[in-house]
């Protein structure tokens, strides 16, 4: 039986991501690629497979799920960059759903004043609106919006 791969890049998208990566110059400065549990084990195996670039990024793994959109998410996120020495010019890929994607733009938004970041949506959702068009954060206190 023929499956879909959980994480997929368009040939085009795929060429433009490899552009990108070499603009933002990964082979000088640290990449952090941010998961949760679930990406982790679904995506990461293909993701550095097609861009052997990123084979020596740090991962930030958090765990999946919207309870897990929060503040305390994020000072793990820091804290997990601070250790590595992560400064402004270094990336952090966003590698996941919305969760993933809200949360890991907004933490780095923040980080030292703000560090680059990217987005790789790996749900529908995330690639159709969540990862699209600036809109980042976590929830407060179990609230959203
Ligand atoms: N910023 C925006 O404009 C915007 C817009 C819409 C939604 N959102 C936010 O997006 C979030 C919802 O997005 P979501 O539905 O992607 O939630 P999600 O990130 O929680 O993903 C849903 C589940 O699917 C798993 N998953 C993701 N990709 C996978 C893959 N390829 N293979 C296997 N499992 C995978 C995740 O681990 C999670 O358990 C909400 O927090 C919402 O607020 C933001």
């Amino acid at each position: 039986m023929n499956t879909l791969p959980s994480y997929l890049f368009a040939p085009t998208g795929k060429d433009k991501f490899k552009e990108y990566l070499q603009k933002v110059d990964v082979s000088k400065n640290k990449t952090f690629i941010l998961m949760d549990t679930n990406t982790k084990k679904q995506c990461l195996d293909k993701f550095v497979t097609d861009f052997p670039e990123l084979q020596n990024a740090d991962y930030i793994v958090v765990r999946n799920g919207e309870q897990f959109k929060t503040i305390e998410s994020c000072q793990l996120i820091w804290k997990n960059l601070t250790d590595n020495y992560a400064d402004r010019s270094d990336l952090l890929v966003n590698l996941g759903g919305g969760v993933i994607t809200d949360m890991g733009s907004f933490a780095a938004s923040v980080f030292k004043r703000g560090m680059q970041f990217c987005n790789v949506p790996t749900s529908l959702l995330a690639m159709i609106d969540a990862a699209i068009g600036g809109k980042t954060g976590v929830d407060f206190m179990g609230l959203k919006k």
